[in-house]
């Protein structure tokens, strides 16, 4: 395959979210390689221009730097306002972070985090760069969930775990949330050319949950290091379903390994997905202020 410039994805333009480490900073180098123009995110401004300075490596092109914390509502907000100032087109959106905690922590908003950053943030975010998207066309949403989805229920009665709370529980029911997400975005942008599908990665050597991980995973990730894929091995579905000729029309399903896959039961359920999108456009402001898809 050609790289770099005059390769497969150059004119192309990609934001990915946590492009600062692990499966999205080797997204960000793997699409940078084929030629994409990067826009990369993080919280710490010296760990994204670390890894900008390695997608540049890789690419040879621009790369756009955003620092937010994505937990917070308002730094989504004024990511969003940045990334329209700087970035005259999207092709492409990636919707990478995600982040795991075994014991419930409340963000600025006052939502449980798991919550506002694995499932409201790429919400809300994508919602706010849906125009640019559009006008880009033809552009693709890829958000990054996991197959912890099939352990996955949407508790609409205590969706924060306010009267109980589980790190496992809690990370399943994003994960199921990022799913059912997606197949309602595709269903809205039929007729357009925006696709949104969601991926999952497999299990990778990263930095996952290491600020507030559970027993079971202190205890056996160790153990399971050596087996689990590397970043870039984890990174090569996101990468594929962002850049594929062949997919260029596919939208509303679910990659494992490069592949289609079949996600869980409730994840098809439009009932669930609809209210869930209701729910999310309440919590994140987003029905006084602006259309959603
Ligand atoms: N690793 C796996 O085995 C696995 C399996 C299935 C699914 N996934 C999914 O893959 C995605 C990426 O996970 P990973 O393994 O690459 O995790 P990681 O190594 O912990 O990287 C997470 C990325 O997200 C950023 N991030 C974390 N919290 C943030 C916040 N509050 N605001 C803004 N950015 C934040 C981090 O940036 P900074 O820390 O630099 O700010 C980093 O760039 C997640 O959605 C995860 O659920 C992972």
């Amino acid at each position: 395959m050609e790289r770099g410039p005059g390769g497969p994805m150059t004119g192309r333009t990609v934001l990915v979210t946590g492009g600062s480490a692990g499966i999205g900073r080797a997204t960000a180098v793997g699409l940078a390689t084929m030629g994409a123009r990067l826009a990369i995110t993080g919280r710490h401004p010296e760990r994204v221009e670390a890894a900008a300075r390695e997608v540049r490596a890789a690419g040879g092109g621009q790369v756009d730097v955003f620092v937010a914390d994505l937990s917070s509502q308002s730094e989504v907000r004024q990511l969003a306002d940045e990334v329209l100032e700087r970035l005259s087109k999207i092709d492409v959106l990636i919707n990478n972070v995600g982040g795991y905690w075994d014991t419930r922590h409340v963000t600025a908003d006052g939502l449980e985090r798991t919550f506002a950053l694995n499932h409201l943030a790429p919400f809300l975010l994508t919602s706010l760069l849906l125009e640019r998207l559009e006008e880009s066309a033809p552009a693709r949403v890829v958000t990054v969930a996991s197959n912890a989805q099939t352990m996955g229920r949407i508790d609409f009665d205590d969706l924060q775990g306010e009267q109980s709370y589980s790190g496992s529980r809690a990370y399943n029911q994003s994960k199921l949330a990022n799913v059912l997400f997606t197949y309602e975005l595709a269903r809205r942008l039929r007729g357009t050319s925006v696709t949104a599908n969601a991926v999952h990665p497999g299990m990778v050597n990263t930095s996952f949950g290491a600020g507030d991980p559970s027993t079971v995973q202190r205890r056996l990730v160790p153990f399971f290091r050596p087996f689990m894929r590397s970043p870039a091995r984890g990174a090569a579905t996101s990468i594929r379903v962002a850049s594929a000729s062949d997919l260029a029309q596919v939208t509303g399903v679910y990659f494992s390994n490069s592949k289609p896959q079949k996600s869980s039961t409730q994840s098809y359920d439009e009932t669930v997905a609809a209210r869930l999108w209701q729910v999310s456009t309440t919590l994140t402001g987003l029905a006084e202020t602006r259309r959603t898809p």
